[in-house]
């Protein structure tokens, strides 16, 4: 079965047919879009006046991009620049097998459609798979086969991605005043870790269509790992749309709605999408640590007091993923978890 439809293993040409064209409302309007981005690039080693107790210069940096932007560069990470290539080729070789039926269950492949009130669905600009991932357990036999390197090069990545997650969640904590292990011990023993590859193809038209609608993630963090060279990755900072673009081994750090809530607002959950280039394809990899289901998610008590009332309700991240699946986009899933002030 032909499961690329966008035919990435050849050079027949890309034509775009009327099922990815947007709605005239919902289309990118590039030329609305700031031609330069001023995302924070974040110095992981930036650390070395830290005694690992309170804010260091570089909490305060994590810390005050977390508020304005909810994303953030982050360079001089520990995950060497080589693995991070080979990740990459691995995952674009994922792409052009062509025996994705026979690959490991827990590889989904799927193409992207948007409902909008009124039409039919619309394609995305956009392939995706995905499959689950860990840093310590032995998972490997659970990825795909093909290409033959991919279980070794992803299980050194998401080894490398655990422990850099670790560090992230222990200097978000500390961001907010609170213990280094605070947000790990929130999100949980057991959090759900997944990982998407997204594959852009180059797009004969970008102002009809988009690869990935304007979105908040649901989880709590994703580290995303683009290819050099192409933009495409967009977010929203006080109204106007900002490139992302790709910075040399840099990953790109970003919030998502449940250290929104954790943080009792403090700190930003990124509304982001991704838009189509006419020349180049664009790949990227997040990696996402989110909680399981079972996880009671709620404003971190430390962070309350009189000054600083609750502005969500507790509910288990079942609960969550429940009212997301039922609003199918109408609405930010989050407003359904406010308190009124
Ligand atoms: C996502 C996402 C952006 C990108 O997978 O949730 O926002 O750059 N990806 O591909
Ligand atoms: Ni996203």
């Amino acid at each position: 079965m032909e499961m690329t439809p966008f035919q990435l293993a050849n050079n027949t040409p890309l034509s775009l047919s009327p099922n990815f064209v947007l709605p005239v409302n919902k289309r990118p309007n590039l030329l609305n879009v700031l031609p330069s981005a001023s995302i924070p690039i974040i110095d992981l080693n930036d650390n070395n006046i830290d005694d690992g107790q309170g804010p260091s210069p570089l909490v305060s940096k994590i810390s005050q991009a977390c508020e304005e932007y909810g994303l953030f560069h982050i360079i001089n990470h520990g995950v060497p620049k080589e693995l991070c290539q080979k990740t990459l080729s691995v995952v674009r070789a994922q792409y052009v097998t062509k025996d994705h039926t026979k690959q490991a269950k827990v590889l989904n492949y799927y193409q992207k459609v948007q409902k909008y009130e009124g039409i039919e669905k619309v394609k995305m600009w956009n392939e995706t798979f995905s499959h689950p991932w860990h840093h310590t357990e032995d998972f490997t036999h659970l990825l795909p086969t093909n290409p033959p390197q991919y279980r070794e090069v992803f299980a050194e990545y998401a080894r490398k991605i655990g422990e850099l997650f670790d560090r992230l969640l222990s200097l978000i904590s500390r961001g907010l005043g609170l213990e280094n292990d605070c947000l790990k011990r929130r999100i949980g023993e057991r959090p759900r870790l997944n990982c998407q590859a997204n594959y852009y193809p180059p797009c004969p038209d970008p102002e009809l269509t988009i690869g990935l609608p304007e979105h908040n993630d649901l989880g709590s963090i994703a580290v995303l790992l683009q290819v050099e060279g192409v933009t495409g990755l967009q977010v929203i900072k006080d109204g106007k749309w900002l490139p992302v673009d790709p910075v040399p081994n840099a990953f790109v750090i970003n919030l998502a709605d449940q250290i929104q809530v954790l943080s009792n607002g403090k700190f930003q959950s990124v509304r982001h999408r991704a838009v189509t280039n006419k020349l180049l394809p664009r790949l990227s990899l997040g990696m996402f640590y989110n909680p399981n289901y079972d996880t009671v998610i709620g404003p971190i008590e430390d962070l309350i007091d009189e000054e600083h009332p609750p502005k969500y309700r507790k509910y288990s991240f079942k609960e969550y993923m429940e009212v997301f699946y039922r609003q199918e986009g109408k609405r930010r899933v989050i407003e359904a978890f406010e308190l009124p002030p």
